[in-house]
Parts: structure tokens; C-alpha cells; sequence
């Protein structure tokens, strides 16, 4: 059995992960699942991350920013790039480090921009902007709900999603795009 205590993933098993990613990026969508299958325990990596370190508290901690993550099995310590629905934006609010949803809830497009002032994520598609002090909420574009977002707590300095999502990932309507 492996062990949970070596976040770290070996060069040889970021390249796997990347060349994952790469079949990803040619796939249809409905081909990629829109089911994310992340699980409570997971580490975080970010998306830009080359060497496969997984994020930890105090990469983040006295920062404003927000930082685009993959959930990293403890289990396999692979990175869970089976959909694009796995990402999530990891950050520090009032309420502890959380990770919100890359998707859009309105039709569903990469929620792309992180204002660091206002700690508001905006999806550049039609304009939605949630609110990440506020559960997520939508103060802005036609997004019906709130953004799903997950808990995350700190082991050994090291950032794990301590639950699901909050609620259904994906856009909820029809993209016009
Ligand atoms: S898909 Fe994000 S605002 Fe429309």
C-alpha cells in the first residue's frame, strides 16, 4: 500500500500527468466528463506547477492570491486530470482556505480572472462574478448560482480538500457561445 505522508510526485509521473492534459486539450468536452472525481484527502497542485510539488500553507498563507489547482490523489499521487471539471481555484478567505470551482455555473466556461482586491472570481464569458468571502454568491452576469466550492484543511503544511464540492459543478444553461 502506498503511503499518504510523500505529496510530492516524481518528474517522471508530472510528465504522465502532463501529457494527460495535452490529450485532454484535443478531446470534444462531451468526451472529457463533467463529473468531477475528487475525493476529501486530496492534495492540491498547481496547474502551472513543473517539478509535481503539491501546494502548502505557506505558499499561501499571507497572500491574496488564488491559485489554480489539480486535486492530487493521496492514495496514487497522480493527478486527477481525467476532466477539467476537477479544477479548482485555491485561496485564503475570512472562513479558511477553500476551492472554488473553475466552471462557470451559467454555461459553463473557464471562470478565469482572480481580483485579489475584492476577492471576487469573474468569468469572462458573459460576465458573472462570485464572490469567494460569500460562499461563492453571485453579485454580478447572469450566473443562477452561487459557485461550488470545496473546504480544505491543513495536514503536515500541506493544503487537502477536507470535503466535496458545495453543490452540481457545471454550467446551467445553455452555452451562446
Ligand atoms: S458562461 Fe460564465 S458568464 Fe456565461
Amino acid at each position: 500500500m502506498q503511503s499518504e505522508t510523500s505529496p510530492s510526485l516524481s518528474r517522471r509521473r508530472l510528465t504522465a500527468g502532463t501529457a494527460s492534459l495535452c490529450c485532454l486539450t484535443l478531446l470534444p468536452s462531451h468526451a472529457r466528463g463533467k463529473t468531477p472525481s475528487l475525493a476529501v484527502g486530496d492534495f492540491l497542485m498547481p496547474v502551472e506547477e513543473k517539478n509535481g510539488a503539491c501546494l502548502t500553507e505557506s505558499q499561501i498563507r499571507n497572500s491574496n492570491t488564488a491559485i489554480m489547482c489539480w486535486p492530487v490523489s493521496a492514495q496514487t499521487h497522480q493527478p486527477r486530470m481525467e476532466t477539467p471539471y476537477n479544477r479548482l481555484w485555491v485561496m485564503r478567505t475570512h472562513a479558511g482556505f477553500r476551492g472554488y470551482s473553475v466552471i462557470c455555473q451559467h454555461a459553463g466556461c473557464l471562470v478565469s480572472d482572480w481580483d485579489s482586491a475584492t476577492h471576487r472570481l469573474t468569468c469572462p464569458c458573459h460576465g458573472s462574478v462570485y464572490d469567494v468571502e460569500h460562499d461563492g454568491a453571485v453579485v454580478g452576469g447572469p450566473a443562477p448560482l452561487p459557485l461550488p466550492f470545496a473546504t480544505i484543511a491543513v495536514t503536515d503544511g500541506y493544503l487537502r480538500l477536507a470535503s466535496d464540492f458545495s453543490a452540481k459543478v457545471g454550467g446551467h444553461a445553455s452555452r451562446a457561445d
